[in-house]
């Protein structure tokens, strides 16, 4: 069969990656790909229009499109696909909204009981204001719509509290995304990310991971789209993946067909686990980025067939056979100096080839791009430099092996990958 695959991310590298060694698969498009995914699959530009892509898809024969990021989900691009009869991966545009709308997800689990920090959304300011004065500090203050990750700021004290209700609502920092707020108390504990495939009846756990969000090293810097990841994640022991299973993923796909929004697809939930038991800090509606890049060499079975079951509403007839590597993973982002501020590009990249014959690296591009024979920097997370072994200290031993080959001017990366994981043993 052939495979299209949208996204240009180091979150599609890991996915392509994953399709390409399916027996099932013929051939994979990548729209618009990235020069490492441009190694394994054919790359095709991304029309503006999804309609165009559909036809095009239509045309060629495509049996499967799956959706890498959050975007083209929220702007409805499996319905569109859908509309003609073609199979795509990932949730329509009444589902995507789980991720494309804090204050939504935020009523869907009040709704349903579902744990989560105490909320308020506020659209003026004043309110906002009033309102981080009457609970005090810390609090969260979040722009409700898409914002690559970035729209999220602590407020630790009033001044940062309020400075981030003028940023969103006031500045329009993330533009529309930041057309209202959602302020929340502050959940403390450690983050673990439960990927879960869903065919909107079913649902199926990925192997547990987590990411490293701030710039810096212990947790220190700004929020980006993730610095790192690793699986397992020993913070989710056996109990706390049922309690997550029972009382925040069953509640929250029953919940969104309850209201008539039924999800299809990747349910990642960014899990805070608290004192009080795990809570939830965010949905996402597709696979993370980077923990994408620990979980897919990870999965053992072939991914083709788990993908379609989710379109065709046949999840649990596959669920018996998924087969994991026991071996860990790890993953540490190479970003461009200055990000998530902005930074250069066109850096010129050396060392892929040496990183990626390293036994158990593989090197997946993120912000590349092909200038004449060389390999440039052309975003904020360059690549995503991934290593499997026996146990987790060996796995981020290695991944920072390819990391010391790999060269670019101002290269940025976390030393400290892994660390609390590292921190249990
Ligand atoms: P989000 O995009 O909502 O996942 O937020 C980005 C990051 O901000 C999360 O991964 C957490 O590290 C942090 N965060 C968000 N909300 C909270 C909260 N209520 N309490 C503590 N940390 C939070
Ligand atoms: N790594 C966090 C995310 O994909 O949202």
């Amino acid at each position: 069969m052939k495979i299209l695959v949208i996204g240009q991310g180091g979150r599609e590298h890991a996915l392509v990656w994953k399709l390409a060694q399916s027996p099932l698969v013929e051939k994979i498009y990548c729209a618009p790909g990235n020069p490492g995914i441009a190694q394994i699959a054919a790359s095709i530009p991304m029309p503006d229009r999804f309609t165009e892509l559909a036809e095009w898809a239509g045309s060629e024969d495509i049996a499967l499109t799956v959706v890498g990021p959050e975007v083209p989900l929220a702007e409805g691009i499996v319905d569109v696909f859908s509309e003609r009869g073609l199979k795509a991966f990932g949730p329509d545009k009444r589902a995507a909204h789980l991720e494309a709308s804090k204050d939504f997800a935020k009523q869907l689990m009040v709704k349903n009981g579902i744990p989560t920090a105490e909320h308020q959304t506020f659209t003026d300011a004043e309110e906002a204001m009033a309102y981080i004065e009457d609970r005090n500090t810390p609090v969260f203050v979040k722009a409700n719509g898409l914002a690559a990750g970035k729209g999220v700021i602590p407020g630790r004290t009033f001044k940062e509290a309020l400075q981030a209700v003028t940023t969103i609502l006031v500045d329009k920092a993330f533009g529309d995304a930041g057309d209202s707020v959602v302020i929340e108390e502050e959940l403390i504990g450690e983050e673990a990310s439960f990927t879960v495939l869903t065919d909107g009846t079913y649902c199926l756990p990925f192997v547990s991971s987590q990411d490293h969000k701030m710039s810096h090293d212990g947790d220190t810097g700004k929020n980006t789209g993730g610095m790192g990841a690793y699986s397992p994640a020993p913070v989710i022991t056996p109990e706390l993946h049922d309690d997550v299973m029972q009382r925040i993923v069953y509640p929250t796909v029953n919940g969104m067909t309850d209201i008539g929004r039924p999800f299809k697809g990747v349910l990642y939930v960014g899990l805070m686990i608290t004192d009080a038991g795990p809570k939830v800090v965010e949905f996402n509606c597709r696979f993370g980025d980077p923990e994408a890049q620990v979980l897919f060499p990870r999965l053992k079975s072939d991914l083709v067939p788990l993908l379609t079951a989710c379109i065709d509403g046949t999840l649990e007839q596959h669920a018996a056979d998924v087969q994991w590597y026991n071996e860990a993973a790890a993953c540490v982002i190479m970003a461009s100096g200055g990000y998530p501020d902005p930074y250069q590009t066109g850096e010129v990249i050396t060392g892929l080839e040496d990183a990626d014959a390293i036994e158990g690296v593989n090197v997946f591009h993120a912000g590349t791009k092909q200038a004449g024979k060389n390999i440039v920097t052309d975003g904020g997370r360059v690549l995503g430099v991934t290593a499997m072994a026996d146990g987790l200290h060996d796995a981020i031993q290695q991944a920072y092996q390819g990391v010391f080959v790999i060269q670019f001017a101002d290269a940025h990366f976390r030393k400290d990958i892994g660390y609390r994981a590292l921190e249990r043993d």
